[in-house]
């Protein structure tokens, strides 16, 4: 059974890469835990909303310039910097999601 899943992800995974997947970059932005150090405390509950409220991603002086620089600067920075161990297509999965809540970048 968890083979077959595998054999069926393996096949799916050429579409899902052709158009990153908002709902689940959703669920990987809320439900993926991972370790740091937040105020001197080491944790193991740390998401990205720890430190990122829905704010932070609409404010005028936000970072991110375009669909492309809020991938591979931003998503992909935090995913690499917190060692959170997403792959590309999840990073782009993640960045469907919150260019759709709140970016609103065309996609290039
Ligand atoms: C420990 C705190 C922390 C966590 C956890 C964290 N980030 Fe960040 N993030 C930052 C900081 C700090 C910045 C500001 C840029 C910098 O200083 O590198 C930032 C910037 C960003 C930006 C750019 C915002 C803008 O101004 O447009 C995005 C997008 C982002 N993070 C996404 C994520 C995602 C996705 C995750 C979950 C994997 C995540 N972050 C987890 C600290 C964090």
């Amino acid at each position: 059974m968890k083979i077959n899943t595998l054999f069926a992800a393996l096949l799916l995974t050429p579409a899902v890469a052709m158009s990153a997947d908002a709902d689940n970059g959703k669920e990987l932005y809320d439900e993926t835990y991972f370790e740091r150090e937040i105020n001197g405390e080491m944790r193991d509950d740390v998401t990205c909303a720890t430190c990122h409220e829905p704010a932070f991603y609409t404010r005028s002086d936000r970072m991110a310039s375009s669909y492309k620089n809020l991938e591979q600067a931003w998503v992909q920075g935090c995913n690499d910097k917190m060692n959170v161990g997403w792959f590309p297509e999840e990073v782009a999965d993640v960045t469907a999601y919150l260019n759709k809540t709140y970016y609103k970048f065309p996609k290039e």
